[in-house]
C-alpha cells in the first residue's frame, strides 16, 4: 500500500470526503482549547512490566475491555507540545489521518482526555529542536480525536532497528497517564523487542489518503 504523495490542497479535499463524512468532527478540539494544560508530566512508566503481557484488547460490547498497552516513552518525548491536529505541513511523507476514540473500559467516551503525539520524520529522524511532528490534542465530548499527519518511518537505535511507530502520551481527567506507541501493519513489526500487536492500528486507504483507526482504553478512578 503506498499511496501517492499529496499536495496539502488535495489532501484537505480527500479528508473532507473521507473521515471527516464518516463521523470524525472537524470540531473535535473545541472544547479542549478551552483548557490550558500543562504536558509536563510527572507521571513514570511503572506500570509498563506488568501490563507487558496484557491480551488484545476487545471490542466495545464485548463487556469489559482491557486497558490499552502501555509501553515506554522512549528517549525523545519533548513536553510543552504545541496544541495543533494537522502536522501535515511540517514535512513530506505519505498523507496519514490518525482517527479514534478514547474510551473506559465499560465503553463510556472520555471528553477532554489530553492526546500528546510525537513521531519520526519520513526519514526516521525526530524533531529535538524544535516540535516538528510534535503536538497534543484534547477528545471531544464523543472521545474523539483526530491527528492529520504523514506516516512516520522506522529507524535504528541502539543497535535496534525500530519500525514504523507513533509515540503518545493519553490522560483523561478522571484517569492516570498512558504511555504508549501505536504501529501499522505490514511492517517489520515481529523483530522489533517492545512491539505489542494489540498496539496496531487498523490501516486503510481512502481517497489515497492512509486512514489509521485506533481507539484507546483508558481505566477511571
Ligand atoms: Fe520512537
Amino acid at each position: 500500500m503506498t499511496p501517492p504523495r499529496l499536495s496539502r490542497r488535495r489532501l484537505v479535499s480527500a479528508l473532507g470526503a473521507t473521515a471527516l463524512a464518516g463521523g470524525v468532527g472537524g470540531a473535535a478540539l473545541a472544547q479542549g482549547r478551552r483548557r490550558n494544560a500543562s504536558l509536563d508530566y510527572a507521571f513514570p512508566d511503572e506500570a509498563l512490566a506488568r501490563d507487558l503481557g496484557l491480551a488484545p484488547t476487545p471490542a466495545c460490547g464485548d463487556g469489559e475491555a482491557e486497558a490499552t498497552v502501555r509501553q515506554t516513552e522512549g528517549p525523545f518525548y519533548k513536553p510543552e507540545t504545541p496544541e495543533r491536529d494537522d502536522l501535515a505541513a511540517d514535512g513530506e511523507g505519505v498523507a496519514l489521518l490518525l482517527v479514534g476514540r478514547v474510551l473506559t473500559p465499560d465503553c463510556r467516551p472520555l471528553g477532554r482526555t489530553v492526546l500528546d503525539f510525537w513521531h519520526a520524520d519520513s526519514q526516521g529522524r525526530y524533531d529535538d529542536a524544535g516540535y516538528r511532528f510534535r503536538a497534543h490534542q484534547f477528545t471531544d465530548a464523543g472521545g474523539g480525536f483526530r491527528l492529520l499527519t504523514i506516516k512516520p518511518s522506522g529507524y535504528g537505535y541502539a543497535s535496534a532497528a525500530r519500525p514504523p511507530h507513533i509515540h503518545v502520551k493519553a490522560q483523561a481527567p478522571q484517569s492516570g497517564l498512558l504511555t504508549t506507541q501505536l504501529y501499522f501493519p505490514d511492517e517489520n513489526n515481529r523483530g522489533d523487542r517492545i512491539y505489542r500487536e494489540p498496539l496496531e492500528v487498523d490501516l486503510t486507504e481512502e481517497n489515497g489518503v492512509l486512514i489509521a483507526r485506533f481507539d484507546f482504553v483508558l481505566p477511571v478512578a
